[in-house]
């Protein structure tokens, strides 16, 4: 979604910006009012660990993919960014579905405007598209099929060998999908902020520092980052894969929030996140994930905004890639 669009949106719903008080007991307030408004809360590995905590169900991508097409509740609270909300819309065009700051982007969405990528796609003509869920609705209208990190070998290998094939926007993900499926898709030149910025040589160092540490990485990493590593998946595998592995000592190249689950899934295990290239900076933590609040969740969900919202035939285009993943992920 583009600034403009986000601005609009603002100024259509207005925005809320009211104090709360402090004595207010926030999480109870909250489910309070997810019951009062029978909603759902689904977030995302990469926020706080108080939003992952007060969540009915908290996973990487696909996972809240598929949670947003099988909930029965009214209104969805994406706690997340707003591409994962949007597809959460696209499936529920029927339901209320808000998420606690609208400003909540996405680098690696945002690297593909939809006109560029259609003069992109016109090139080539005989290309079927697979986007990667981190992008645009209006991408995803110009797609044959989504898929997440969890899913992208599975949905590449679902296209016939000669078939050939566009991959967008990540083109990190794109090139590791390439490499182990011998495939030679075409990439989008895009990216993420946060899985681009590990530095290679101060993971080296840190691995030898601990010898009996994993490193372990999210596809999103640049190809020398990745070919270090012991084990790459999406944050749902990263996370079975510390719980299964032997090792109690781990070396983490994705967003921190998934330290959250790690540590609370393997208490006695030591999870280091991996170094970046600026020292001093948070470049570990997603600034768009790290919109989210529980001050902010509260106000959404207390005044039902702001809230997504996208054109019929928007929905209509987009809906069919999207759910052509879910049926290939069954
Ligand atoms: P997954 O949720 O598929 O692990 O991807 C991580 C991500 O970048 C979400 O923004
Ligand atoms: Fe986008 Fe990267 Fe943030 Fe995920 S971590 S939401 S891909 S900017």
């Amino acid at each position: 979604m583009e600034q403009l669009q986000i601005d609009k949106m603002l100024e259509e719903q207005g925005f809320i910006d009211e104090p709360i008080d402090p004595k207010l007991k926030l999480v109870e307030e909250i489910n309070r009012l997810k019951k009062e408004k029978n909603a759902v809360i689904l977030s995302h590995f990469y926020v706080e660990g108080d939003l992952q905590d007060i969540a009915d169900y908290v996973g990487d991508s696909l996972g809240l993919a598929q949670a947003a097409s099988n909930t029965e509740a009214e209104m969805i609270i994406f706690v997340g960014v707003h591409f994962m909300a949007e597809t959460a819309k696209i499936i529920n065009p029927s339901k209320k579905v808000i998420l606690p700051d609208l400003k909540a982007g996405c680098s690696l969405a945002e690297s593909a405007p939809a006109d560029k990528f259609a003069e992109f796609k016109a090139k080539y003509p005989d290309h079927k598209v697979i986007t990667y869920i981190n992008a645009s609705a209006a991408l995803k209208t110009m797609s044959d099929v989504v898929c997440t990190s969890a899913n992208a070998k599975q949905i590449v290998e679902s296209f016939p060998k000669e078939q050939k094939l566009i991959f967008a926007p990540d083109k990190n993900l794109g090139n590791y999908i390439n490499s182990i499926t011998g495939r030679e898709m075409v990439l989008w030149d895009g990216a993420c902020m946060v899985h681009e910025q590990y530095s290679v040589e101060k993971i080296i160092d840190l691995m030898d520092q601990h010898p009996d540490a994993e490193f372990i990485a999210h596809p999103e990493c640049e190809k020398p980052v990745l070919l270090l590593a012991k084990h790459i998946g999406s944050t749902t595998s990263l996370l079975n894969y510390v719980q299964k592995s032997r090792s109690k000592k781990f070396i983490v190249a994705t967003e921190s929030g998934i330290l959250h689950q790690m540590t609370k899934a393997c208490p006695g295990k030591i999870f280091i996140p991996a170094p970046s290239a600026d020292s001093t900076c948070a470049c570990n933590d997603c600034s768009y994930m790290k919109l989210n609040s529980l001050q902010k969740l509260y106000t959404c969900i207390k005044y039902g905004q702001p809230e997504v919202t996208l054109p019929n035939d928007v929905i209509e285009k987009a809906k069919v890639p999207i759910l052509r993943m879910l049926e290939i992920s069954k």
